[in-house]
């Protein structure tokens, strides 16, 4: 089954290319949500790639995705920072959550080093360019198995527990 994923992505990231390119990278925003789309082909995911510099659609596309369970890979870019109301929509999610960053928040200006995001996130990736969107989707895949997978039974089998102790 083709999981659907939203790949969200915030302030001045359709600017990718031309924005600070010595920080960013020369990969445009389009280049970026093939890499997503393509990376999704691979992995059995329905990548939905999208943009906004407007918080309120943002925080309308994260309801959007909780109310239909779907799973998000998101780049809050400067809202991370600051962003309580992006946080407390995000804190409502129904599927797994992966924040990510092209460049390496911790690495630069001090106002960067806080995500008011990561703490209702699965988990980060950040700072390996338009790969960190790739590992980002890795992840989004690995956590939909796990809930898809059967739980492990956690007491071994009638037949294997008499035989563990008929054993000297
Ligand atoms: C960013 C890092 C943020 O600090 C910054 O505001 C962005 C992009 C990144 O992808 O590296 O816009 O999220």
């Amino acid at each position: 089954m083709i999981t659907q994923v939203l790949v969200l992505n915030g302030p001045n990231l359709g600017r990718l290319g031309v924005r600070e390119p010595d920080v960013y990278g020369r990969a445009t925003f389009e280049d970026l949500a093939e890499r997503c789309r393509s990376t999704g082909r691979k992995l059995g995911l329905d990548v939905d790639v999208r943009q906004t510099d407007d918080e309120r659609e943002m925080i309308s596309w994260v309801h959007e995705a909780a109310d239909a369970r779907i799973p998000v890979v998101i780049n809050p870019a400067a809202f991370t920072h600051y962003s309580y109301a992006l946080r407390d929509a995000l804190a409502m999610r129904t599927a797994p959550l992966v924040e990510v960053h092209i460049s390496n928040p911790a690495a630069r200006e001090v106002f960067r080093h806080t995500s008011v995001v990561a703490a209702v996130a699965d988990g980060t990736v950040a700072g390996f360019g338009l790969v960190s969107y790739q590992l980002a989707l890795q992840a989004i895949a690995e956590l939909v198995a796990e809930q898809a997978a059967p739980a492990v039974p956690s007491v071994p089998s009638a037949p294997a527990a008499q035989s563990a102790q008929a054993a000297p």
